[in-house]
């Protein structure tokens, strides 16, 4: 049971092996389904001419056509991020990852914003359930930049707040943070080798930034320690998605053997 009233939170067993990951550039590129419904994903797929293995769901796709989805995805073979941010009080957090637990997803979001007691009765509730998802404490939002988080009332720099929320959640226990390449050197001395640090923000050399602002290269993201990188809008607007994704493999497999 989620204990809402424990002042201190006892750190929990719950690790994930970055060790453990592929040696192939597939195995750490995941495609961020960024699409409106079940039938554009149908339509979609097939163009990547079977190069990727992880996909990840996102609220866009997850609210609009539902947890059928993951189940169609993890049973055509593909690794499922579901990057739902939860962020909410400690006992709903919990109950959503329970939830989330019986979709068959490898990986769960939850915002390190929700404190250090919603991301205890998360982990809690994860190391309960026979197949939970690992779980990512997202820090600072890749679109974020100085001038976006102050606004909030956040006063340090992103990278100094990123560092914040990593140290917070690894004390009780998180093995696993969204982090932009630019803090993931600093994250990576701090989280050691086993931790997962997932990279969103990445951008191809050329191309359009959209929204975010704290980017790198997929070389550059790996080299400074990702574990996956998540790349949307240059592969899924992509005129070709296929070469797209042929590029961003050929790049991170050359930056892989350095
Ligand atoms: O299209 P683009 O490559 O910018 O997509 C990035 C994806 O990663 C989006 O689906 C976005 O929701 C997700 N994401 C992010 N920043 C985070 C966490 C997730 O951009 N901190």
């Amino acid at each position: 049971m989620t204990d809402q009233h424990s002042t201190t939170n006892t750190p929990l067993e719950y690790s994930t092996s970055s060790a453990a990951l592929g040696r192939h550039a597939a195995d750490r590129l995941i495609v961020a389904l960024d699409l409106p419904d079940a039938r554009s994903v149908r339509q979609f797929l097939p163009r990547m001419e079977g190069q990727c293995k992880w996909l990840k769901v996102g609220l866009e796709l997850f609210i609009a056509a539902g947890p059928s989805m993951v189940a169609e995805l993890t049973g055509s073979g593909y690794s499922v991020f579901l990057d739902l941010k939860l962020h909410d009080i400690p006992n709903t957090v919990a109950s959503a990852v329970k939830s989330a637990s019986s979709l068959g997803a490898s990986l769960l979001t939850l915002h390190a914003g929700g404190g250090p007691q919603m991301l205890h009765s998360a982990l809690e509730a994860a190391t309960s359930m026979p197949q939970a998802p690992t779980l990512l404490a997202v820090t600072v939002l890749t679109s974020m930049n100085a001038q976006q988080l102050h606004a909030t009332g956040v006063t340090q720099q992103p990278s100094e707040q990123v560092e914040t929320l990593a140290r917070m959640g690894l004390a009780v226990g998180m093995r696993g943070f969204v982090c932009s390449a630019e803090e993931t050197t600093r994250l990576r001395s701090i989280c050691g080798a086993e931790t997962t640090l997932v990279v969103p923000g990445i951008r191809p050399a050329g191309a359009t930034l959209g929204d975010q602002q704290r980017v790198a290269t997929p070389a550059d993201a790996l080299q400074r320690g990702a574990s996956f990188l998540v790349v949307g809008r240059p592969i899924v607007q992509a005129v070709d998605p296929a070469a797209a994704t042929a590029a961003i493999l050929a790049e991170m497999t050359a930056a892989m053997q350095l």
